[in-house]
Order: structure tokens, then sequence, then C-alpha cells
């Protein structure tokens, strides 16, 4: 099993992330860390502790992250994609009374687990780039692997034209965290757009769900998906981005990978913009700054992966 502390910003995505993390026989979630993006950094926290409650596993820590970018700029939240919650058209109950825990219980969670340990993160990047300026480049680098959704090297992006949401919303984080990172593995939008959830899946997940979460299931991705049909016609699901960078933990075989040092604009114009040199020779740069950007996957085992894991009792 593979454990997971996980960084997000639950949101509807990361919070079916934290459903298929919880549900899924090969992942282990030993921590989760709330942060700004999708919704409030409160929020986050609420629909954490509510899905944790869901599962019985309120033995899981939530640490409490980020409020908002290094730069202290103005947040702005996505009710428009997520629901004015997070959760689609589902309100936490009012009983949901997280305890969460102050932020050096994520440095002790690293420190504990060491190389057995896999950080994925599906928000925006300042809780993470916290953790390594605390914890100290040691620490940092024993732990065994980093995932991180993030990005778009094919425009356009999805919060500006050449930009994704979780680097756009912190450049100077994104980046300490891709240089200070080791062997890093970036799922970029450019694929998360692919790994959409179908009618059919829709369907299926509906019929044959069978476990604490299967109400919320279904409401949060309908949801999700009239959202996306408003804001990409065409597209055959709403895609669950955050999801596929779990999936790239327990599957790294059904990935193509390209490896390069990433670096993230932080410029006025382009900012969020994720540069790498692409060209057949690039320049040399140090081993240890070089990131696995995944640019293809196998969408057919990864489907058949995710209903499996989702109808698990
Ligand atoms: C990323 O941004 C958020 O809205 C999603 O949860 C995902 O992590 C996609 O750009
Ligand atoms: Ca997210």
């Amino acid at each position: 099993m593979k454990k997971i502390l996980l960084f997000g910003d639950p949101g509807i995505d990361d919070a079916i992330a934290i459903m298929y993390c919880l549900l899924h026989p090969e992942l282990d979630l030993v921590g989760v860390v709330t942060g700004y993006g999708n919704v409030t950094e409160e929020q986050a926290r609420d629909n954490t502790a509510f899905l944790l409650s869901l599962a019985g596993r309120e033995d899981i820590p939530i640490i409490g992250g980020a409020k908002g970018p290094f730069s202290g700029e103005f947040v702005t939240y996505y009710p428009e994609i997520h629901g004015s919650d997070g959760l689609g058209p589902i309100k936490v109950p009012e009983d949901i009374n997280p305890k969460v825990f102050g932020f050096q219980k994520a440095i002790d969670i690293i420190n504990e687990y060491k190389n057995e340990l896999t950080i994925v993160d599906t928000g925006r990047s300042t809780s993470l780039a916290m953790a390594f300026i605390l914890a100290g480049d040691e620490v940092v680098n024993s732990v065994n692997s980093i995932f991180s959704m993030g990005g778009a090297f094919l425009y356009p992006g999805n919060i500006t034209a050449v930009a994704e949401a979780n680097y756009y919303g912190d450049p100077i984080a994104s980046n300490l965290v891709l240089e200070k990172g080791r062997n890093v593995t970036i799922i970029p939008l450019n694929i998360t757009n692919k790994a959409v959830v179908d009618q059919e899946m829709l369907q299926y997940i509906k019929e044959n769900a069978d476990n604490p979460f299967k109400n919320i299931l279904d409401a949060t991705l309908r949801y999700y998906d009239k959202a996306y049909e408003e804001l990409i016609p065409g597209l055959a699901g709403p895609p669950v981005h955050d999801v596929l960078t779990l999936y790239a933990v327990i599957a790294p075989e059904q990935f193509v990978y390209v490896n390069r040092r990433v670096t993230i604009d932080t410029s006025e114009q382009s900012r969020g913009r994720t540069i790498a040199d692409f060209r057949a020779n690039p320049d040399e740069e140090p081993a240890e700054t070089i990131d696995k950007i995944a640019f293809d996957f196998n969408y057919n085992e990864f489907k058949a992966d995710f209903l499996k894991t989702m109808i698990r009792a």
C-alpha cells in the first residue's frame, strides 16, 4: 500500500480524489493538508472532515494549510464549478466539527514515514512549499516521491489563456516545490482534461456504488458535469484532474513521460504559464531539477480502475 499525504482544496474533484484514496485497496491515506483554492481553507477543512466521517476514518489527521498565496494577494474562489461550499449541492452537516492539527503535524508525518511516503498535491502549491521550507532539504529529500497536479503545456489553460489554476494560484510556491522537490511527477491539464467521467460512467456509479459515499458521489459528479458542460461545451464529461494524479501513483506504467526542468512564469502578463525546454537537445540542467511530466496515459485502464474503485463497499 502506498502511504499518501494529500495536499488539496476540496472542491469536487479533490473530494472525489479523497473518496478514491479511501476506497482504493492500494492507497493508504495518512493525512490531508487543507488549503485555499477552489474554496476557502476553512471550507476545505469542513469538506474533508465530512468525507472522513462518512468513511468512519476520523483517525486520519486533517492539517490546516495555507489560506492564501505567498504574495498575500486577494484569493478568488470557484463556486461556479464546485458549488458555493465546494461539494456541488451538498452542504456539510452542522454537527461536523473537525479537529484540525497545526501545520507542524505535516512535518511530523513526513519525518515519520520518510521514504515510505508519497506526497500528492492537488491544490495550490503554497502549503507544500511551506512544508518544504519548514522541514528543510534533508527531510524533503527523504520523501519517496511527489505527484503534483498542475500546469498546462498545451494552450489553452483553464484559468487564463496560458495558465492552469493550481500553478496560477501561487506561482512562487510552485517554483519552490518544483525546484526543491526530488522525484516530482507533474500531471498537467493537457492530460487531466482527458480524464473524463462520461454519462455511462455516471450511470454505472449511480447503479452500482454501495458505499458510504454513494449519494454524495452521484450528486457532486452530476453538478460537476453540468458546470463543465457550460464551461467547455462538447466535452465528453467532467474531468477528474485530481483523481488522475492519484492514479499515477499506483499505475505509473500507464503514463508516458517527458523529463524536463519545469519553471513557472511569475510575470504579470503570463503568470502561471509552465515553461520547459522541449527542444530535441535541450540546454543541460542539474539532474536534481529535472521533473517527470506526464504527457499521455491509457484512458481505458484509468476508467476501469476508477469505476472499480468507486463502487467498492
Ligand atoms: C485543478 O484546479 C482545481 O480547480 C481542480 O481541483 C484541480 O486541482 C485543475 O486545474
Ligand atoms: Ca484541486
